[in-house]
């Protein structure tokens, strides 16, 4: 095991505490795909005055496929067009309407750009094809940055140094390198993303565990995702079972994922140590399995929400009670 210096363990513990913190005021949504589209979760329209609002999302949906000038709809039914800018907003699901061009070896963020630690470490350039025969040439370099239509002007860049996290950009691609991900971190459904981290696991405690995969970062993704007592995986082939020990940061060159504590259910918002303990539920079942338990809510339209005591309720719950431990999930409008 590497000595890490005491400042990187005073940065890992801060960072531990402020994930801790994230996840018990995060609601996180898992906002079903839509072909054609990047989804933004939990984000909804800033102020424009393009904004149409239908009768339904699939109204919402058919609209904006079929009118080449409509950038994005929602799962609230309404549809843009022209700039649109995002805030955050808990169940709310953006689809922006794809506009990168495919490059093999990367892969392409739509309406994306990149954060760096250190704002400087760029090659820029005037045009889309500069910027990216400096990424392809140099093997230092995670990805590249391009504004899609740059009649009025743009921002091209490739990057040179550790990316700290992507951002939404109206009309800017991103694209990041296949086969650097322990650099570029890309982002992973169901995991919070910690850049240039890595983990290790809590030695000696029951029922826990931190291995290498030989497999290294697919193996130990794979891994991760299967089985149902990992709680995170880092690029670098380690996989953690039971609790995550300590994150070491500035590690540039390995990216660790942390399960969200409650597992991504589709179409629904989850509360994660959070339970509603005042709304009144219409039953529950506690012979379910967790699958079943969001099946039997999703097919059935007067469900709003369920939570992992298998109770069910016709009203939206209001999971404001904390209890550390459990996963309330609440409908999304449209879903
Ligand atoms: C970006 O949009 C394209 C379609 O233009 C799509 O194929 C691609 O998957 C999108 N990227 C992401 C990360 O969703």
């Amino acid at each position: 095991m590497a000595l890490v210096s005491s400042r990187a363990l005073t940065l890992g513990a801060v960072l531990l505490l402020a994930a801790a913190a994230t996840c018990n005021a995060a609601a996180k949504t898992a906002c079903p795909s839509r072909t054609g589209y990047q989804v933004f979760p939990d984000m909804r329209y800033g102020t424009t005055s393009s904004l149409s609002t239908l009768s339904s999302m699939a109204a919402a949906e058919s609209a904006c496929r079929s009118d080449s000038s409509c950038a994005s709809f929602n799962n609230l039914g309404e549809t843009v067009h022209g700039n649109v800018a995002l805030t955050a907003a808990v169940g709310v699901c953006v689809y922006m309407k794809g506009i990168c061009s495919a490059k093999s070896g990367y892969t392409a963020y739509n309406h994306t750009t990149i954060l760096l630690v250190h704002p400087g470490e760029i090659t820029s350039g005037s045009h889309s094809a500069s910027v990216e025969t400096a990424c392809n040439a140099n093997e230092n370099c995670p990805g590249f940055s391009v504004t899609v239509s740059a009649s009025s002007g743009g921002t091209f860049f490739a990057t040179l140094g550790k990316i700290k996290s992507l951002s939404f950009a109206f009309g800017q691609c991103t694209y990041l390198k296949d086969n650097l991900q322990g650099y570029t971190c890309p982002p992973k459904y169901g995991y919070t993303n910690m850049y240039h981290t890595s983990a290790e696991g809590v030695e000696g405690a029951e029922g826990s565990a931190s291995g290498d995969m030989s497999g290294g970062a697919a193996e130990a993704e794979m891994s991760c995702k299967v089985n149902p007592k990992c709680t995170a995986w880092s690029t670098d082939g380690k996989v953690q079972i039971g609790g995550v020990g300590k994150l070491s940061t500035e590690e540039y060159g390995t990216c660790t994922y942390l399960k969200d504590a409650c597992p991504p259910m589709a179409g629904f918002t989850a509360y994660a140590d959070y339970t509603d303990s005042t709304t009144a539920y219409s039953f529950q079942d506690k012979t379910l399995c967790v699958a079943d338990t969001y099946k039997q809510c999703l097919k059935d339209a007067t469900c709003q929400g369920f939570d992992l005591m298998r109770k069910f309720w016709t009203s939206k719950p209001s999971p404001t009670t904390y209890l550390l431990g459990m996963c309330t999930y609440v409908r999304a409008s449209g879903y």
